[in-house]
């Protein structure tokens, strides 16, 4: 039942090769006889061969699935299996066909496909799970209607659409909305839920529930509320309204992703859905937000209207990422917004972007398409539509926008499809920003300026590095939003957006009457390296002045980082104008707690080293993380005259509410504990670890205590309190490696395998404790190799119970040219023994071999 070892040759599919299905399916039909270790599904489904198909080969995906018989128009007929599939002789006109299969879900731990979480039947469709449920033609480019029938003893039975019929044993539903396999969901098993309901535009009534298992309902409310914004949301933003009269979402425990926009029955993990005041952070509450309206949104954005083939995947992920960014920003704070994505994609995406998995938001060729839900894809794929939003104005993003949905409805489309309504409705030829679908990497922008008589100059300079089989790139289209300020920190140019266009370019303003200090990249206009020679002083100037509040916000983070590579580098003592810059700010009340908390955030280590490599140098993390350690306990002793009242003035007393408001002041609050940790010894997150009645400032605490070394007792005692919780035990297991000092990461991440509650079958628990082994930098990368060879150990391990996610966590080490040779040698024997294990998937194949030819 294994997936053909692959070690050798595996298959790669290009974009070039597109061709169309030769056959209509009409209409599909599932009855699925549920039983744990051997499901039957029937399937019988109606195709028309294609009057002008230029290929009539009647194949269908199927994999690991037991054939017991297939019939067309009735008649039994011998199909060919073949690799990954199957193929039969079929008539020249409209034909039924049907196939019967066992599967088997129980022992489906890779959880793609039908499988089973705690007792519960799942699927996860996407990308190419549906071949595991039957045999089908399984790309997205095959619509069809769905009704499926469900045979099964299980108190709850769900599939996509509208409830059909239901009875003992069994239930139907019927999808009247044509759609791709992917978008196909069951889920059956002993579920409550929590009901709600949203009155459309148009006045039409929806069910809306959240199934979880008995026992979670006192967690739903709060995702049942962020259904209900998102639906609204869309409604008003982009004229979207609901399509069915039922909207369902279920929480599942073991989920390789944080959720799934099947066809009126969303997936999530339960990490991402399942929140309450006591066992969530306001992190969780806000990610939960997000992802919901993320899900919903995919409704039209992917659904409706889908693509065409798994290149495109950034025409509904990119789409989709950044209308929920729109509404976080709605919902919240949208420069705060900006903010956390901007440090996410640079920690993310930008080393993707600039090492050996470097491809573009739409790649041309893939082995395993679950490898390519990647940072660039979604998160790149959001900031080239903002981009695009940016050139064209919002007036015309939103007649953009409009067209795409009355032009493209119940289609699968291209890129090319998305960015033709753009030209269309704005008559701007868009082949030049084209190149940022097709071309890898980030470019670098170099500014230089000029002052003479009145008349201020900017140049810019860009150019993209090389990347796997790009090695030359053409100039882009980057939307530059600069605003000027005078010496005094009064704005005298607004922002105004520079279409850039050629390798090298200047800009003139007129009539200023001394030399402005400019804001280059306001809002972060564009995913782009900025290069320009500045001073610190300067970058205190627009800390305390820009207008923009990004800008504002990227000042302080350009000092921080200069500050800390300076200590790195030259061990140069922390800077004292900007710790003077720091403790004004962080003790003006003017300022916005949430603002402030991120100015007082250090950029990650691995942020400082991949900007030491950017600029030639080689990083060593211990360094790296000593600087840390010295800046953070200089700022607290340079504080530690105000840090108690600090810590009082944004204490949030009262009830508990996951809002913006409230989720600033204790970002900014958890901020200044863990400095006073530093100086107490610990009695105030004693104090507070002991009277916090919420996660968010439990976990503030626990977290202070610990990277100071003072939470043995109440690590403890959390456990005791949260061990029967699993999402909070999945913080705990993280914790305890994310707070371990460097050379004790790696050892402790080892004995948290050992625990009773470590678990290499479900996906959470195993990335709490690898994903925080890799997220510890100084930790993850110390000299011993420890950590590599760990990660490296249990990656193997994984790898026969769940391919996408050890293939997802390889990405870990994509990094590993950043370093010394020593490191690197280590690193690339860690990488040659995965890939020399055999039977390796095809998923972590094919992320180590790329990893490694670079
Ligand atoms: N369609 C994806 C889920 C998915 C990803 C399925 C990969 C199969 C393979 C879903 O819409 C998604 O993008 N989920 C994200 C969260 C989102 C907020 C960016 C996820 O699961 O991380
Ligand atoms: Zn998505």
């Amino acid at each position: 039942m294994n997936d053909a070892a692959p070690n050798a040759a595996p298959q790669t599919f290009y974009l070039k090769d597109y061709k169309p299905f030769g056959y209509e399916v009409e209409s599909v039909k599932l009855t699925f006889q549920l039983s744990p270790n051997a499901t039957k599904v029937h399937s019988a489904i109606r195709f028309s061969p294609k009057a002008d198909a230029e290929d009539n080969r009647f194949f269908l995906h199927g994999e690991q699935l037991s054939l017991i018989s297939a019939k067309i128009d009735g008649t039994p007929v011998t199909a060919r299996l073949v690799d990954g599939g199957l193929e039969c002789d079929v008539p020249r006109t409209s034909f039924l066909w049907e196939a019967e299969v066992e599967i088997d879900p129980a022992a489906n731990t890779a959880l793609e496909g039908l499988y089973m979480s705690k007792g519960m039947y799942c699927t996860q469709c996407e990308a190419e799970g549906f071949r595991k449920i039957t045999y089908y033609p399984d790309r997205p480019d095959v619509m069809s209607t769905f009704t499926v029938r469900i045979e099964g003893d299980e108190p709850v039975m769900l599939s996509n659409g509208n409830p059909t019929g239901a009875g003992e044993g069994w239930a139907e539903w019927h999808d009247p909305w044509p759609k791709p396999a992917y978008l196909f969901a069951l889920v059956a098993g002993d579920l409550v839920n929590h009901p709600g309901s949203f009155t459309t535009k148009s006045g039409k009534d929806v069910e809306l529930n959240i199934w979880v298992r008995p026992g979670d309902e006192g967690k739903c409310a709060f995702g049942m509320e962020a259904l209900k914004k998102s639906i609204k949301w869309d409604e008003d933003v982009y004229g979207l309204e609901y399509d069915l009269d039922l909207f369902n979402i279920v929480a599942v425990d073991d989920f390789n992703m944080g959720a799934m926009e099947n066809k009126g029955l969303n997936i999530f993990n339960s990490s991402c859905v399942l929140a309450s005041p006591e066992t969530s952070t306001d992190a969780n509450f806000e990610r939960i937000e997000a992802i919901i309206a993320h899900e919903y949104f995919h409704n039209w954005t992917g659904n409706r209207i889908t693509c065409r083939d798994w290149f495109q995947l950034c025409l509904k992920e990119g789409l989709t990422v950044f209308r929920d960014a729109q509404f976080t920003a709605d919902m919240r704070s949208e420069p705060v917004k900006r903010i956390e994505d901007v440090i996410a994609l640079r920690a993310r995406q930008f080393p993707e972007d600039g090492g050996p998995l470097a491809h573009p938001p739409r790649p041309e060729e893939f082995q395993e398409i679950n490898n390519f839900y990647t940072a660039t894809v979604y998160e790149k794929g959001a900031e080239v539509i903002g981009m695009l939003k940016r050139l064209v104005g919002d007036d015309n993003y939103y007649k953009a926008l409009k067209l795409y949905f009355e032009r493209h409805d119940g289609q699968a489309c291209t890129i090319e499809d998305w960015l033709k309504v753009f030209e269309d409705a704005t008559g701007r030829d868009l082949s030049q920003f084209k190149l940022w679908y097709s071309q890898a990497g980030t470019p670098r922008v170099k500014v230089s300026e000029d002052y003479a008589d009145g008349t201020y100059t900017l140049t810019f300079e860009q150019s993209t590095p090389p990347t796997p089989g790009q090695p030359e790139k053409a100039p882009r289209v980057i939307p530059m939003a600069v605003g000027l300020l005078s010496p005094n920190g009064d704005e005298v140019r607004a922002t105004e957006v520079l279409d850039l266009t050629e390798a090298k370019q200047s800009f003139t303003f007129e009539g200023l009457a001394s030399k402005p200090v400019p804001s280059i990249l306001r809002e972060f206009s564009a995913p782009v390296i900025l290069e320009r020679e500045t001073t610190n002083s300067e970058r205190a100037f627009l800390l305390a002045h820009d207008t923009d509040p990004f800008n504002r916000w990227e000042a302080g983070n350009a000092l921080a980082k200069e500050v800390r590579v300076a200590m790195v580098l030259d061990g140069a003592a922390p800077d004292a104008a900007y710790l003077d810059a720091l403790e004004k700010l962080v003790r003006d009340d003017e300022q916005d707690p949430a603002f402030r908390a991120l100015v007082l955030s250090p950029p990650s280590q691995s942020d400082i080293a991949q900007t030491l490599h950017e600029r030639g140098h080689t990083p060593d993390p211990q360094k790296i993380y000593d600087a840390a350690e010295t800046f953070t306990q200089t700022l607290a002793q340079q504080l530690e005259t105000s840090l108690p009242r600090l810590y009082a003035a944004t204490t949030v007393e009262g009830p508990y509410v996951p809002d913006a408001d409230g989720a600033g002041k204790r970002a900014l609050n958890g901020r200044i504990l863990s400095l006073l940790t530093r100086l107490d010894g610990g009695e105030q997150a004693a104090r507070q670890y002991a009277s916090a009645d919420n996660m968010t400032q439990q976990y503030a605490a626990l977290a202070a205590l610990m990277k100071a070394e003072k939470g043995e007792a109440q690590s403890k005692a959390f456990f005791e309190q949260w061990q029967d919780d699993r999402l909070v035990m999945d913080k705990w297991f993280a914790l305890q490696i994310a707070c371990a000092a460097p050379e004790a990461t790696a050892a402790t991440a080892k004995e948290l395998t050992q625990h009773p509650l470590f678990s290499m079958k479900n996906p959470n628990r195993f990335r709490a404790v690898m994903g925080a082994l890799a997220g510890n930098h100084a930790g993850f990368h110390h000299a011993s190799g420890a950590g590599y060879q760990l990660l490296a150990e249990n990656l193997i391990a994984l790898d026969s119970v769940n391919p996408q996610t050890t293939a997802r966590m390889c990405a870990a080490f994509q990094t590993w040219k950043r370093y010394d040779s020593e490191r690197q040698a280590q690193i690339q024997a860690e990488l040659e023994r995965i890939l020399a294990t055999s039977g390796l998937s095809r998923d972590t194949h094919e992320m180590v071999s790329r990893m490694l030819s670079a």
